[in-house]
């Protein structure tokens, strides 16, 4: 545990805070209690996205749904579709789970304690502390990356991450006040992006200069320490790039478990580890018998796990006949919600097509 004691860091960081705050559209002005919906849709959107690239996102959400019970109320593919570009399209769909579940079991109410949050869909440890924290104002540690980094310099943590996780959690628990958990949240997460960023941390106007065991060694740069991650494996498929008379192509939903799960995509094979498809073998896949012929180029897209390699076979076809799934007009491709992936397909498919 650590020797400073809790407001020996809260009290200059919290007056911190107060002057230098970043306005974000979910927050309020000191003394105001946010709206939890706010919160929970924020701290949902902002799961691996920057504060700036969320921002429209969430504008556009509540001006769509403005109530948690108007986005369970909403077609699940116009919320994906809304989603588009913010990666991830489980968390959408939790999301959409998760508007139901307050909606209908808890009367439109978000539960304020950290407990029943966890309960709800696509709600983690973070997210249940964030906005017990920031909603409710109840005693809540929130520990994202930065307040991990923030700790590991505070307390000079020389033990790498993600091995360091948990005493770097228990460093944070130890130091949270015991007031304004909601500010002192968001000021420790607004420190570890404005001031204490992870590479050329601004030391000289941090509120917490004098009390930082990294800084005092001379070592903030060097922290966290993280074991370095294993490489990227490499998975591969095959997508069938099909066009009918009238110029449309097949999509298809992927299968609701899994990554993308209920997604729109061009028929694809399996993502293959380590595998390599020859054109033989993936067009005993193919939803249909046609003349295939391979389109030059490589679509590549690095997931957290695995970077994926897509070819794509093209066929034309005579007639739209039984294939399941919805043939999309050429130009339309925008109405529906395609994950990344699937539009660096469109990309290198409409070149066939034209
Ligand atoms: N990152 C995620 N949620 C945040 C918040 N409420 N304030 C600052 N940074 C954040």
């Amino acid at each position: 545990m650590s020797d400073a004691k809790p407001l020996q860091i809260a009290v200059p960081l919290l007056d911190w805070y107060d002057r230098h705050r970043r306005a974000m559209p979910w927050r309020v002005l000191p003394g105001e209690v946010a709206d939890p919906y706010h919160v929970w849709l924020s701290e949902i959107m902002l799961q691996q996205t920057t504060v700036t690239a969320v921002g429209p996102y969430f504008e556009r959400f509540l001006s769509l749904w403005p109530k948690v019970a108007d986005l369970a109320g909403a077609n699940l593919d116009d919320v994906l579709h809304g989603w588009q570009g913010l990666g991830y399209y489980a968390r959408a769909r939790n999301l959409h789970k998760c508007a139901i579940v307050v909606a209908s079991e808890h009367d439109g109410v978000f539960p304020d304690k950290e407990e029943e949050l966890l309960k709800l869909p696509g709600i983690g440890p973070y997210t249940a502390a964030a906005i017990a924290a920031i909603a409710f104002d109840r005693r809540a540690t929130v520990v994202d990356g930065n307040v991990e980094r923030v700790m590991a310099r505070l307390f000079a943590v020389e033990d790498p991450l993600p091995g360091s996780k948990k005493a770097l959690c228990e460093l944070a628990i130890s130091v949270t006040p015991d007031a304004r958990f909601g500010d002192y949240a968001q000021a420790t997460m607004d420190l570890g992006a404005t001031i204490c960023s992870p590479t050329k941390p601004i030391c000289v106007i941090c509120p917490l200069i004098d009390i930082c065991q990294a800084r005092g060694l001379g070592i903030e740069e060097e922290l966290p320490i993280r074991t370095p991650k294993a490489e990227r494996p490499t998975r591969r498929g095959v997508a069938f790039w099909i066009v009918a008379p009238d110029g449309s192509v097949l999509l298809r939903r992927r299968v609701e478990s899994g990554l993308l799960g209920g997604m729109m995509e061009i028929p694809s094979t399996e993502w293959v580890p380590d595998g390599v498809w020859s054109t033989e073998t993936a067009i005993k896949e193919a939803p249909v018998d046609a003349d295939w012929q391979k389109i030059n180029g490589l679509v590549r897209h690095t997931f957290t796990h695995f970077q994926l390699e897509i070819t794509i076979l093209a066929a034309r076809v005579d007639e739209k006949g039984s294939l399941e799934g919805v043939w999309c007009p050429p130009g339309k491709f925008g109405d529906y919600a395609l994950p990344t992936i699937m539009k660096k397909v469109v990309r290198l498919g409409v070149g066939f097509s034209a």
